[in-house]
């Protein structure tokens, strides 16, 4: 069901690299509600064609842009302006990779090039992109800018490597840039930390399979999919969330305040 809660809303989604994505799947939920947007991603990523569907379906434009190049995104924000014909009022990022995942080093084994490099795209990338549109006075008044991140920021899970690092240092930008877009431009800036969620950024975790199963049942609510997390996204770059600023919002069924379940203890009795 659409409300038209961002209709006139402009803004940029990055992150949908095919149709199992969360930005992708945030794309189309915001075009259903009325937004406009500019759709980007790393030029590497734009190979594999894909994005040109969602283009097509949400009457976007691409502007490819590396996230952890600054040229990149001073481009594309003076290039999303113009194609949109103003200010923006919302920015997805949904960008995260580990090359250590990738190339399968433990934590105890980090090639710290690999760390590096990983900490730039799926951490200092939402820094260098606020800053960005903060330098080009590119927001709106009460515009919101939303990133997505996981529970391992809190709370360890051993396979999410040096991602758990990255997204404590996402998290903890959230907090700080969004005090100077609170103060200076009236903007809001908060994560989402979603449910483990079947992409390819989180297929790329090993044991994946069991572990979706295991948030599953430790949810009250289930696992938060794709779908949901694009709603909640909808929902805190619409009018209706305006004083909510600097958060870590958990959108998790309840996993993180869920000690034990049923489901598991039945699991573990003799
Ligand atoms: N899937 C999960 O289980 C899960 C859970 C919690 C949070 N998240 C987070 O959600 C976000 C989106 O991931 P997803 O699960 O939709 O997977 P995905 O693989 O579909 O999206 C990751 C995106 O990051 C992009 N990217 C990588 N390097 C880039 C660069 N240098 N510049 C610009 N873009 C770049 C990729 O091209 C891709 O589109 C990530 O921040 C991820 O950590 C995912």
């Amino acid at each position: 069901m659409a409300y038209n809660l961002l209709k006139g809303k402009k803004g940029i989604i990055f992150g949908a690299l095919d149709e199992n994505s969360i930005a992708w799947k945030t794309a189309e939920r915001v075009h259903e509600e009325g937004g406009t947007f500019v759709l980007t991603n790393a030029p590497i990523a734009m190979r594999m064609g894909q994005i040109n569907k969602l283009a097509e379906k949400t009457g976007s434009q691409i502007v490819p842009a590396d996230a952890t190049n600054e040229e990149d995104l001073n481009t594309l924000v003076t290039k999303s302006m113009e194609i949109l014909g103003g200010k923006l009022d919302f920015v997805l990022h949904s960008i995260g990779m580990s090359v250590n995942v990738r190339k399968g080093r433990l934590y105890t084994d980090e090639k710290y090039d690999f760390t590096a490099k990983g900490w730039d795209v799926s951490a200092l990338s939402f820094h260098k992109v606020m800053q960005s549109l903060y330098k080009a006075d590119a927001m709106n008044e009460w515009g919101s800018i939303v990133a997505l991140t996981y529970m391992a920021a809190q709370r360890t899970f051993p396979d999410y490597n040096d991602m758990a690092d990255n997204k404590a240092y996402l998290e903890s930008v959230a907090r700080s840039f969004g005090y100077f877009f609170g103060k200076e431009k009236k903007v809001r800036v908060n994560t989402i930390s979603q449910s483990p969620t079947p992409t390819t950024a989180g297929q790329g975790v090993k044991g994946f399979g069991a572990f979706i199963n295991y948030a599953e049942k430790m949810s009250p609510l289930g696992n938060a999919t794709a779908q949901d997390c694009a709603d909640y996204t909808v929902s805190l770059f619409s009018d209706l969330t305006k004083k909510v600023t600097m958060q870590n919002l958990f959108h998790d069924g309840g996993f993180s305040n869920t000690g034990v379940s049923q489901e598991v203890i039945e699991h573990f009795e003799d």
